[in-house]
């Protein structure tokens, strides 16, 4: 079998009912997606399949043979974030960051599907996706920026944070 992977073909020889979730991490060593729950209940795992945001621990690799899946890899880098990224950057809606790819998943599948800045969809969006750590409120910010299409000096804000120091010696 084969899928696309961030638009790189890949062969797989994991069985049929091996988890989308397994092959990305133990077979293709794309390990962004996390293995919380593996049951369907944190959202952890979430990557977007043929456009569609799925759940990666619940999909036998054979349901998606010749695919697109897209991970959080294929959103941006680090030296060029999307403009998703971007947003969670400059709201801070990643603290420990265990959810924060399969979250990002499901705000980017709801953005491209139409989805607006209103808090209650975005809500819906990702409904179901467990985060520990932040509240949901600055994700919700976040995803509501990216959605308006704002723009961001992400300099400012590592300024701002202290996250960075710009002026070189340290
Ligand atoms: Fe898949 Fe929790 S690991 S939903
Ligand atoms: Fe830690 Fe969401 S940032 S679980």
């Amino acid at each position: 079998m084969n899928l696309s992977v961030n638009g790189v073909t890949r062969d797989v020889d994991s069985g049929p009912l091996t988890s989308l979730l397994d092959v990305l991490r133990e077979e293709l060593g794309v390990t962004s997606p996390k293995a919380g729950c593996e049951q369907g209940g944190c959202g952890a795992c979430t990557v977007i399949v043929d456009g569609v945001a799925r759940r990666s621990c619940l999909t036998p690799i054979a349901a998606v043979e010749g695919a697109e899946v897209t991970t959080v890899e294929g959103l941006g880098a680090p030296e060029d974030m999307s403009p998703l990224q971007q947003a969670f950057t400059h709201h801070y809606a990643a603290q420990c960051g265990f959810c924060t790819s399969g979250m990002m998943l499901a705000a980017q599948a709801y953005i491209d599907g139409g989805g607006t800045d209103d808090p209650e969809a975005i809500q819906e969006a990702i409904a179901g996706h467990v985060c520990r750590c932040t509240g949901y409120v600055k994700i919700i910010d976040a995803i509501a920026a990216a959605a308006r299409g704002d723009s961001f000096d992400l300099t400012v804000t590592a300024q701002s944070a202290g996250m960075v120091n710009l002026g070189g010696a340290v």
